[in-house]
């Protein structure tokens, strides 16, 4: 579904990323949405190749938007962001 309005929260599932804990961020990010029943539908969570800044990762983009360094104690403030954003 394409209507111009799509979030989107790609975690790099590179090998780098995955390392530093990419999976155990992609499951907070999902437990996240799921307490959020309500938006869980409008927001798109999947996997990006590797985004080049290895070493800092994890990287997560955000609505397009990148950020690094990304913690599971991050994730609530993110999907925050994520939600906010028009
Ligand atoms: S593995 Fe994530 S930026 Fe390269």
């Amino acid at each position: 579904m394409e209507n111009g309005t799509a979030k989107t929260i790609q975690i790099c599932m590179g090998s780098a990323c995955h390392l530093k804990g990419a999976p155990l961020i992609a499951q907070a990010f999902q437990t996240e949405l799921d307490k959020r029943t309500d938006t869980t539908a409008t927001v798109e969570l999947g996997g990006a190749f590797c985004q080049s800044q290895c070493i800092d990762g994890v990287v997560v983009r955000i609505n397009g938007e990148t950020y690094t360094h990304v913690t599971v104690a991050d994730v609530p403030a993110l999907v925050d962001i994520c939600l906010r954003e028009e």
